[in-house]
């Protein structure tokens, strides 16, 4: 039978939610205990039964990586009841696996939905990235430009000089340099140790969060659900895919991509209208990690929908035995 094209996301968007929920929560036990496969493995597990109660017969186009190296959520996998339109899914059960065994902030279980073919099959490679967030004109930075280039043209988009902005890297060897020159035009870091799509996500709410923009080299799945929360929370990113060997330019051919050099946008990520959904793992600047109390837990969701640009916070409660 063929799949229906209807992409109801208003009404899938609460099972969404309900989806990242479970996966944060089967990972409540393993906040804090230094074992960063068994919470993730959790969160696998209650992703993949809390996705396959809903209605969609949908594709794990990003996922927990190739069928043969990942026995649940590969790419590929098909989840859902098979009843309900064809969709694509990006997912990510535990984002920042390390940041949940150390309970480090920003940890985050994740999951896109859009129609399918709405979103770019990133191969497991890492992807050069830059993103701010709404109310800058199209292109006021460009992947092409220097670090201090940008930081410039970002300030005087937003009035002021280069102290008053704040950018979010990732603490990596590979960042030393963009580091330096960043620091040298009088700009601000946010380093993080892991969890980008937090990072990228901090760019859309800049008052809240205090990042003005994003820059760096992380995975390139994370990539495309980041493309996904800012095509909901507006804002922009471009992502080009970087290679350190053929593998991974063989990864990325048999996903379909022919030009290794391309720079993706966020709507060329992410072609069609989307939901989200993100629930906190451990506290972060957007929403609250997990809260185990005696006799219940509680979990806060941030959820969106890209066709209205709706951003709804939930904060759900459930008695445990
Ligand atoms: P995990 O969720 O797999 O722990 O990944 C966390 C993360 O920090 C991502 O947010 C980021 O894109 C990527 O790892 C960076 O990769 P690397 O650690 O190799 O620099």
């Amino acid at each position: 039978m063929p799949v229906s094209t209807d992409f109801n996301d208003r009404a899938l968007s609460l099972g969404l939610a309900r989806v990242s929920e479970a996966a944060a929560i089967a990972c409540a036990p393993l906040i804090g205990r230094g074992n960063e496969k068994a919470a993730d493995q959790a969160a696998v597990d209650a992703m993949r039964r809390q996705l396959n109660k809903l209605d969609i017969a949908g594709v794990v186009v990003i996922g927990e990586g190739e069928r043969d190296e990942a026995p649940m959520l590969f790419i590929g996998e098909e989840v859902g009841t098979g009843n309900g339109p064809g969709v694509d899914i990006a997912l990510d059960p535990l984002e920042g696996t390390t940041l949940t065994a150390k309970d480090m902030p920003n940890a985050l279980a994740v999951i896109a939905m859009g129609p399918r073919g709405s979103m770019l099959h990133a191969p497991d490679v890492y992807m050069d990235k830059l993103a701010i967030g709404p109310g800058y004109a199209e292109g006021v930075v460009t992947l092409d430009m220097s670090p201090s280039e940008r930081v410039a043209a970002l300030a005087a988009a937003k009035g002021c000089d280069a102290t008053g902005i704040m950018v979010c890297v990732l603490e990596r060897p590979r960042h030393e340099q963009i580091i330096e020159e960043i620091r040298s035009t009088g700009a601000a870091i946010r380093l993080i140790t892991d969890g980008d799509v937090a990072g990228v996500m901090h760019c859309a709410e800049p008052t809240k969060t205090g990042v003005d923009m994003y820059m760096g080299s992380g995975g390139a799945p994370e990539g495309v659900l980041a493309a996904a929360a800012l095509k909901c929370m507006g804002g922009q990113i471009l992502g080009r895919l970087t290679f350190r060997n053929d593998d991974e330019r063989g990864r990325a051919a048999k996903a379909g991509i022919t030009n290794f050099d391309r720079i993706y946008t966020r709507d060329e990520m992410v072609t069609q209208d989307v939901i989200f959904a993100a629930t906190g793992v451990t506290d972060g600047n957007l929403v609250s990690g997990i809260k185990r109390e005696v006799g219940f837990i509680t979990a806060e969701t941030i959820l969106m929908r890209s066709k209205t640009g709706s951003v709804r916070r939930m904060h759900y409660r459930n008695p445990v035995g």
